[in-house]
């Protein structure tokens, strides 16, 4: 998608090196970083340079490639594999990455293990892209629905970001957006700020502006005003890790979004590529929840007078603060599930419907 008219994905290799999009820089500033060892890589997933479940899952696809590149010692690439998996404990998509290309590499020999890698890598991304752009031509289709019911703008609210810079391109959530505003549909968007990072607000926004998609941040407890006035047509959400039983993990936050729209009998549907599915976890309550410093919450960070980021201190200097970044909406209060390949009921029969192999 773009940024400045010019069209970017969030991740790519280029003279040995992988570039990315620094997600902690924007929205005020657009800084492309490289990384340039597998530190880099595991240190730009823990600190959010990059972000979201399928983009963490490429970087960590490339973090094994850079580790080749520094050493193709079989003990360095399985701890490097560890330390990536361990990076951040949420989204499953990262073991996904990484246990992919350990099956892809396994009993390659040293010559040839940095190439076949770097091609896996890619097809990581490319086969992510080709999943999200499938979920907006499957989603789009609820939106017509819509669209042609109330021959008027669509409102959408989204939570955290979903968006193409949470994945390699087209976003999860945003991908039915991007495509009904292609086929002329009038979309207007409500974003979460989604506290306490923001990425509502700094990325979703954010990448919205700059596909010209009309857009309204709002405080997270907005929508539940908003979808009893009826000003909410539909949701849709991403997810970092949907059990097979329909189960959606995902930003702190979109569980009381799911409840106030089942009230309201607004649709709540989650978007996500197969790599978010966790076929193997059956009870949500063994999901890892990621907890993160509380300093997240206390201290928030913006552009002064002068043009200049500045973090400041929100809290009383002696509160404690505890930080959670997921919750689970459990499958009953989920309209459906929009996958690459099609929409589903959030069940254990609606997804093998859907994934038989
Ligand atoms: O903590 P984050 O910013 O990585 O959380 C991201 C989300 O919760 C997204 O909704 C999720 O990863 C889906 S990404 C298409």
């Amino acid at each position: 998608m773009k940024i400045k008219g010019k069209e970017y994905r969030t991740i790519w290799h280029e003279d040995k090196g992988v570039k990315i999009i620094d997600q902690t820089k924007l929205p005020h500033n657009f800084v492309i970083k490289e990384l340039k060892t597998v530190k880099d890589a595991i240190n730009a997933i823990k600190v959010m340079e990059v972000r979201g479940a399928p983009l963490i899952g490429a970087t960590a696809a490339y973090g094994i490639v850079l580790a080749i590149q520094e050493s193709n010692d079989p003990e360095f690439i399985k701890k490097s594999s560890d330390e990536l998996i361990q990076s951040r404990p949420t989204a499953i998509n990262l073991k996904w990455g990484v246990d992919r290309m350990t099956k892809k590499l396994s009993g390659i020999n040293s010559d040839q293990i940095l190439d076949i890698a770097l091609k896996e890598a890619k097809e990581i991304c490319d086969e992510d892209e080709k999943f999200c752009e499938n979920i907006g031509i499957n989603g789009l289709k609820l939106i017509e629905e819509i669209y042609n019911k109330k021959k008027s703008t669509v409102n959408i609210l989204t939570h955290c970001n979903a968006g193409w810079l949470a994945t390699i391109n087209w976003g999860t959530a945003t991908s039915p957006i991007y495509h009904a505003q292609k086929k002329g549909i009038p979309i207007h968007v409500w974003v979460d700020e989604t506290r306490p990072r923001n990425q509502g607000a700094n990325l979703t926004s954010y990448e919205l502006n700059e596909e010209e998609i009309p857009n309204t941040i709002i405080a997270d407890n907005t929508g539940g005003i908003l979808m009893q006035r009826g000003e909410v047509d539909m949701c849709i959400v991403g997810t970092d890790r949907t059990l097979s039983n329909g189960d959606v993990c995902n930003k702190i936050g979109t569980y009381l979004k799911a409840l106030a729209a089942y009230d309201n009998n607004v649709p709540f549907y989650v978007a996500l590529p197969s790599s978010t599915i966790d076929w193997n976890i059956k009870d949500a309550k063994d999901i890892p929840i990621e907890e993160r410093n509380s300093e997240e919450l206390s201290h928030m960070e913006g552009i002064d007078e002068n043009n200049q980021v500045k973090k400041v201190l929100i809290y009383p200097q002696k509160s404690k603060a505890m930080n959670l970044a997921f919750d689970v909406t459990p499958a009953k209060y989920v309209t459906g599930l929009i996958t690459e390949r099609g929409i589903c009921v959030a069940s254990s029969d609606g997804l093998k419907q859907l994934f038989r192999k």
